[in-house]
């Protein structure tokens, strides 16, 4: 499927989408959203994608928020479609099977810092910036800021970062919880596909039943979760994947699995 927002490529099975508006600083418009939501349908069925890299043209901008143009001619009804439509497809991003992570290239701002929350793991290179402006706007974040920042980062430094606008460099935002690695501008894109490799060297129902667990887990309570974690642990034990990975670490070889 022709994208006219996203570059996509996928070698050795791992897909790498590159939102594309460099002019725009990579800004969440109407198609660019569309188009990921289509593209995360076709990434989750797809057998040749294994795990998505998501990332942003040029040096300067991941995303730096919702197209503000777009945004500043909705009516209240047309905000809450708005809002609606792009959560539904962050979540399905989120909710992908395979492992989603982001590689933040530079400004993560609004809907872009919203979009790489939505990510399973989060990249970050060295000149990347965090932070959610939307007060400045005079708005509240639509794309689940108020709820996935709070959940990553703890109450007081998503209030923070809410309320005050401010941005944060990539060092804070590690240090709060909000990215998992930070690394040289230029080793961004290798240094994502090393970890996204590392994670996909593992069972892939293992992999893939980790996602589901963790996010089926928000829906349940305590002992739910815990029931639901044994029952999957008892379904994946009578896998292909399971056998071979005993076996291989009982004969002391490496585990070559077959996702069965
Ligand atoms: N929506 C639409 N256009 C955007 C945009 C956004 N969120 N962010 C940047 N742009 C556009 C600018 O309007 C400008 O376009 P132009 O050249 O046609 O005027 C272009 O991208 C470059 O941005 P510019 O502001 O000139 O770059 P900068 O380096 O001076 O500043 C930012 C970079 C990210 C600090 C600044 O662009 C910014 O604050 N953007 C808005 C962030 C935001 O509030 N996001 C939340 C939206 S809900």
């Amino acid at each position: 499927m022709p994208f006219s927002t996203l570059l996509y490529d996928n070698r050795d099975g791992i897909a790498t989408v590159t939102i594309n508006r460099p002019d725009k600083l990579n800004a969440l418009n109407a198609a660019v959203i569309n188009e990921l939501g289509a593209l995360a349908t076709q990434i989750a069925e797809d057998d040749e994608v294994r795990g998505v890299i998501l990332t942003g043209t040029g040096p300067k901008a991941f995303v730096a928020g919702a197209d503000i143009g777009e945004l500043s001619a909705c009516d209240s009804l047309q905000a809450e479609t708005l809002s609606r439509k792009g959560s539904a497809v962050f979540r399905s991003l989120e909710r992908c099977p395979k492992p989603v992570l982001a590689a933040v290239n530079g400004f993560a701002l609004g809907g872009g810092c919203e979009l790489a929350m939505a990510c399973h793991l989060r990249v970050a290179s060295e000149s990347a910036r965090f932070g959610q402006p939307e007060v400045k706007l005079g708005i509240t974040p639509g794309y689940g800021g108020t709820v996935r920042l709070p959940r990553l980062v703890g109450r007081g430094k998503a209030l923070e970062l809410l309320l005050s606008g401010g941005m944060i460099d990539a060092q804070e935002a590690m240090r709060i919880g909000l990215v998992n690695r930070v690394v040289p501008a230029d080793r961004l894109l290798p240094e994502t596909a090393s970890l996204l490799n590392t994670i996909l060297e593992n069972g892939p129902l293992a992999v893939a039943g980790c996602l589901r667990l963790v996010e089926e887990q928000h829906d349940l309570s305590l002992d739910e979760a815990l029931a639901l974690e044994s029952r999957r642990f008892g379904e994946l034990a009578g896998t292909e994947d399971f056998r071979t990975g005993t076996g291989a670490f009982l004969a002391k070889r490496t585990a070559a699995f077959r996702g069965q």
